[in-house]
């Protein structure tokens, strides 16, 4: 008898970190029909498609083969599609990357983040339990432990967000715990720290410093630059995301950081010299409201129970961005007139 193959199910598939994460999925795959020994799973994405979301990035880099073969623009907010869509492809596995995602966004307006990260996530929470998924992968963030002067959070810190797209992730975050606790649902939490990479919408610093520097202008640096982050290469969360789902234990949370903490300003340095231009083209704007000043996980967990680690270095990574970036420069110019409207210098 032929064996099924698992069947992912993955939210915001279309976005930034769930893009990659379906194209690893599925390079994977198509290396084992080649022959090479590794777990082979079928994907189904569901994305509505919001202004962060983008089919280009889907196809990027596969076989024709390799393209996606079941995609529903569907927003998860929407209960009765939702259900449907579970009804008809029953997935095992659930990896839920749909978010608003930007801080900058819930500060201006709290509502699409309240209704996608917090009702979005329970609409799939309750379809995962209608339709018995065997394992519901939640991306957090690390932004649900608020900031940290010094010394590192673990997956027992307190949770105290402090923005409000931090607050709705850790509001979902809580009721993912909330249906583990009262229904024994198994779900597994994930706690990534800032992300940076091919395909990253360029309104977050890392594509937006590119941008300007590409497209003219100067890279606005919030405050005095001061704030530090933590910054992880998209190929190792995706890495670390697959680890956790493969062999993660059920019912539990996982840090996922590099360990690479930057303060911006340097982070914005760095770019300047790696892309080999002038070191006045940052300017200093008045801070984001409540801006957290440091992000900081200690990653231990996932390192000693399943044996992952990052990878690249920042600078390695930066680079690797920078010679995506030059190759791209159209897909990240035609998100400039959108991203002017947030950063008005
Ligand atoms: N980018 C980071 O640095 C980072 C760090 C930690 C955690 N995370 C989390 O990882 C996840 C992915 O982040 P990202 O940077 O790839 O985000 P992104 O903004 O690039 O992508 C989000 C995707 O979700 C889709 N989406 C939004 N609302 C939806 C809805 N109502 N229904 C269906 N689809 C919807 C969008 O169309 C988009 O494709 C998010 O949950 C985010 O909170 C991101």
């Amino acid at each position: 008898m032929r064996k099924r193959i698992p069947k992912i199910l993955v939210t915001g598939g279309a976005g930034f970190i769930g893009s990659a994460f379906v194209r690893r999925v599925i390079a994977t795959r198509q290396s084992s029909v080649a022959g090479k020994q590794s777990q082979s799973f079928e994907v189904i994405v569901v994305d509505s498609l919001t202004y962060a979301g983008d089919l280009k990035r889907l196809n990027w880099g596969l076989s024709p083969k390799g393209t996606v073969p079941n995609f529903y623009q569907v927003d998860i907010c929407d209960k009765q599609k939702i259900d449907s869509i579970f009804k008809k492809e029953n997935p095992g596995i659930v990896v839920h990357f749909a978010a608003e995602s930007h801080v900058d966004r819930s500060i201006n307006d709290a509502t699409p983040f309240i209704e996608t990260n917090i009702k979005g996530t329970q609409i799939l929470l309750d379809a995962g339990r209608k339709y018995n998924a065997k394992k519901f992968i939640f991306i957090s963030t690390d932004e649900v432990y608020g900031e940290i002067a010094n010394g590192k959070f673990n997956e027992n810190s307190p949770i105290k967000p402090n923005s409000p797209y931090a607050a709705s992730k850790a509001a979902a975050d809580l009721l993912v715990q909330s249906y583990i606790r009262t229904y024994k649902f198994p779900a597994i939490i994930i706690r990534p720290s800032n992300n940076y990479g091919p395909w990253q919408y360029p309104e977050k610093l890392i594509p937006l410093a590119i941008l300007r520097i590409l497209g003219g202008g100067k890279i606005p640096v919030y405050g005095k630059g001061l704030n530090v982050r933590e910054w992880l290469y998209v190929d190792d969360c995706v890495a670390g995301i697959l680890a956790i789902m493969n062999k993660g234990k059920i019912g539990e949370a996982y840090n996922l950081g590099s360990a690479c903490e930057s303060k911006n300003i340097d982070t914005v340095k760095l770019l300047l010299k790696t892309l080999g231009a002038s070191r006045n083209r940052f300017e200093f704007v008045k801070d984001r409201l409540g801006h957290d000043i440091r992000y900081s996980l200690d990653s231990g967990k996932i390192t000693r129970e399943l044996g992952w680690k990052p990878g690249v270095s920042l600078a390695q990574g930066l680079k690797l961005t920078v010679a995506w970036s030059l190759k791209h420069q159209a897909w990240l110019k035609s998100k400039l007139k959108d991203i002017n409207k947030l950063y008005i210098n």
